[in-house]
């Protein structure tokens, strides 16, 4: 960040390119190449300040074509809001141990899929290779757009990597949707989205009622970061301490906690869910959690629509605890969940 100050970066003082720094947009898609198999060139790189921010872009680039969008059923709060407020009927799409069901895509007359097919959240599934090629065949036949939300993409712990969706596509029908804040940290707030050829014609033409909202400063920053290998390193590093928190969070629930009770999405990602079998609802999980100063969150809150609640299922992070904080969070949720 200090270098971002010397006098050959002078640049980082005035407003920046509309769609984002061009040198920290070369960066992304090497890295996206290398990491994800997501083709594309610089000049399909939008820089946004964090997801919501990107969506907001996609969806208003979208909204004259598209009238309905199938959605996983369960979505975070952001992005259910963001599709009422563009006016998008939604058309929820059930999930399965493997994903999406496809079934549910054929039937929505939809012109727009919202996925995150690598590391569904909450629930945690990956979207398997066939549905993947039928996903994609679909929105061939149909003209119509995926929007894949890779947000934590990078952190896989298990099974094969899975190419991104944006990889597979000839067609130009997927929109790639990515951020910084799990790999590195949300405080940077940068995010970005890969356009198909015939989005990104859209995006040049469009009338902007503001600048590039993502800071050149730290647009610099992360690309100088980035450009001397850092980030690689950091993210092999992040890679195998994650997956280390991960072991350990799973091997004091097997040690801790009742048998019948189910951990979900643990393959990948930053955080699992816990379905308890004991009688205690949501409510009663998280309350109890709270008195014993353990912080659990609800998943009933991402149902698309109402109704689509899974049972006493509660979301637990784990990417930013100590492994003591880890074992002695379980061995009090433990205590305080059982009867
Ligand atoms: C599905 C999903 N997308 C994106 C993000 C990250 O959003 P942002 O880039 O605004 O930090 C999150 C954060 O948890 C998320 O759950």
């Amino acid at each position: 960040m200090n270098r971002c100050f010397w006098p050959e970066n002078r640049k980082v003082f005035l407003y920046g390119d509309l769609q984002g720094e061009p040198e920290l947009r070369v960066e992304i898609a090497s890295y996206l190449r290398q990491i994800r198999g997501v083709h594309c060139t610089p000049e399909q790189i939008i820089i946004g300040a964090g997801t919501y921010h990107s969506l907001d872009l996609l969806f208003q680039l979208l909204r004259d074509e598209v009238k309905t969008i199938a959605s996983e059923d369960a979505v975070n709060a952001g992005t259910k809001a963001l599709l009422g407020q563009h006016g998008f009927e939604c058309r929820p799409l059930r999930l399965e141990a493997d994903g999406i069901k496809l079934e549910d895509v054929y039937e929505s007359g939809a012109q727009a899929v919202y996925v995150t097919p690598s590391h569904q959240f909450p629930f945690g599934m990956t979207l398997s290779a066939g549905k993947r090629i039928r996903l994609l065949k679909w929105a061939q036949e149909q003209q119509a757009y995926i929007i894949e939300n890779d947000y934590d993409g990078e952190f896989r712990y298990g099974g094969k990597p899975i190419p991104s969706l944006q990889g597979l596509d000839n067609g130009g029908r997927v929109v790639y949707v990515g951020t910084f804040s799990k790999v590195l940290t949300p405080s940077f707030r940068i995010s970005y989205l890969v356009l198909p050829p015939m989005l990104l014609e859209r995006f040049r033409l469009m009338r902007h009622s503001y600048d590039q909202l993502a800071s050149p400063i730290l647009q610099k920053t992360l690309q100088l970061f980035m450009q001397a290998g850092d980030f690689e390193r950091h993210m092999r590093k992040m890679r195998s301490l994650y997956q280390r928190k991960r072991d350990i969070l799973l091997q004091a629930i097997r040690q801790h906690m009742p048998e019948d009770m189910e951990v979900i999405g643990a393959d990948s990602g930053l955080h699992i869910l816990i379905r308890m079998h004991n009688g205690l609802d949501e409510a009663q999980l998280i309350a109890r959690a709270k008195q014993a100063g353990v912080a659990v969150y609800p998943t009933s809150t991402y149902a698309l629509v109402p109704g689509l609640v899974p049972p006493s299922t509660v979301l637990l992070g784990f990417g930013g605890l100590s492994a003591e904080h880890i074992r002695e969070g379980i061995v009090r949720l433990a205590d305080v969940w059982r009867d």
